[in-house]
């Protein structure tokens, strides 16, 4: 269940849009940082806040990258396959990576440390093959510097989740 400053926030977010549903978006990280991602049930709750249905709010999360609606790991490692990247090595460095954690695209590794996801067009092209770890771009990635980049990602909070700040129980 949506914690009530989780729950107050959206609500005065609304009231900064012309039309309330503009704020959808911006709603759904808001509720993405109680728990780390997004359960069907906050999702319900967040449509009933909206006055929509909750199959448009789920058509949401499932669209974008940066909601999950299970459990992640820690740190997210955005990895882009499309095609700027995919052109410079972008396919290689995602087989790569997931060889190296021991998981599938899309999964996380057993110690709940890191979830990889291969992911669109991440907007810097320029910096192709690049990755999205946490809240930082990197790149252009030497598949070599993967190990480097991994113990980097540690070092530090984790996926934007500023649970803590808000009483969630982000793991
Ligand atoms: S194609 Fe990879 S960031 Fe645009």
């Amino acid at each position: 269940m949506l914690n009530e400053e989780i729950r107050n926030s959206i609500l005065e977010l609304q009231k900064q849009y012309p039309q309330r549903r503009s704020a959808l978006i911006p709603a759904l990280h808001l509720a993405q940082m109680q728990e780390g991602y997004l359960p069907r049930e906050i999702q319900d709750e967040v449509a009933a806040l909206f006055n929509i249905d909750p199959n448009e709010v789920n058509a949401v999360v499932t669209f974008y990258d940066m909601f999950f609606e299970e459990p992640t790991g820690k740190h997210i490692l955005h990895v882009c396959k499309n095609v700027s990247c995919m052109l410079r090595g972008g396919d290689g460095l995602l087989s790569r990576l997931c060889h190296k954690l021991r998981i599938a695209p899309g999964g996380t590794t057993e110690d709940e440390e890191f979830t990889v996801i291969a992911s669109e067009c991440l907007g810097a092209c320029d910096r192709a093959p690049m990755m999205i770890v946490d809240d930082k771009v990197v790149g252009p990635v030497n598949p070599d510097d993967l190990d480097k980049i991994l113990e980097e990602a540690k070092k530090g909070p984790g996926h934007p989740c500023p649970a803590e700040l808000l009483g969630g129980s982000h793991g």
